[in-house]
């Protein structure tokens, strides 16, 4: 089931690319993230896409994952897409296509450059099918417990050719950023990512924006990112004021307890959704 309700997202991310102006990409764990999500681009007016990976597909069961976005999508009248982030594998993505998604990330960065072109070939050639977004990955973006490394960087030569041989919508890039926290101050190469952004036609997806400052944030977009990434700062707002809220209150009752959460989680989307504008001198 394709939703027509909104225009792909793969026409959406390029207009936003001409515009200089990205959409913010939040993974949702469980009703409460996934509301307090929703509650900012409410309130903020604005559209959403909402990610998840195959360990929250796995926990939360595919296809309550994908009713429970959508129900909650129109609930909320907010303009969404449903992405599945770093997919391991083409049965994976086949069965979130199946399931509605209307878009899907096949990560085979890890492979070999013509190992990649291969299998993000194939799940471009199926998504197709279903008219939805592909996104890839090509260099090194660390994942948990990965160091990052300037070797791993995307070229732009490279991206060119990628993108030309897959034939792939979305193209996240490795120019500095990493998952889960930063011990140092995050660093982006700017400047590579311009180039990347001249020599290829894909729209271009920032990972892990979590702990990136905005002004660094709207410098990748003013510079081709159109998709930003954010994870970790989600789950960790959530546990901490679960946390905080625990240790002050004996209270049984969740109902009374989860909503901190998912506020907390809504004021920092919200924060997040007003650091990646543009802002006006
Ligand atoms: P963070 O967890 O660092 O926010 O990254 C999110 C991400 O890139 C998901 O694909």
């Amino acid at each position: 089931m394709q939703n027509s309700i909104h225009m792909p997202l793969q026409q959406k991310l390029k207009e936003l690319q001409h515009a200089k102006q990205a959409l913010l990409a939040t993974n949702f764990y469980n009703f409460e993230t996934l509301d307090g999500i929703l509650k900012a681009a409410f309130s903020e007016g604005k559209s959403v896409i909402l990610q998840l990976t195959k360990g929250s597909i796995e926990y939360l069961g595919l296809p309550v994952a994908m009713k429970l976005a959508r129900a909650m999508l129109k609930l909320y009248g907010v303009e969404g897409w449903v992405h599945l982030d770093h997919g391991d594998s083409y049965e994976l993505v086949a069965a979130c296509l199946d399931e509605g998604f209307d878009s899907v990330m096949i990560d085979a960065s890890e492979k070999s450059f013509s190992e990649n072109v291969r299998i993000t070939r194939r799940v471009v050639t199926l998504a197709k099918q279903y008219g939805a977004n592909v996104e890839a990955e090509l260099g090194y973006i660390a994942k948990l417990g990965q160091k990052n490394s300037e070797l791993g960087y995307t070229e732009p030569t490279e991206a060119k050719l990628f993108v030309e041989e897959t034939g792939v919508d979305a193209l996240a890039v490795a120019i500095g950023s990493a998952h889960g926290f930063y011990k140092a101050e995050p660093k982006l190469d700017i400047g590579r990512l311009a180039e990347i952004n001249r020599e290829t036609e894909a729209v271009l997806v920032l990972h892990g924006a979590s702990g990136i400052p905005g002004d660094l944030l709207r410098q990748a977009i003013q510079n081709g990112i159109c998709k930003i990434n954010l994870a970790t700062e989600i789950k960790d707002t959530f546990m901490q004021t679960l946390r905080d809220s625990l240790q002050s209150n004996m209270e049984i009752d969740l109902r009374r307890v989860f909503p901190f959460a998912t506020n907390a989680v809504a004021k920092l989307v919200q924060n997040k959704i007003r650091d990646i504008e543009l802002k006006k001198s």
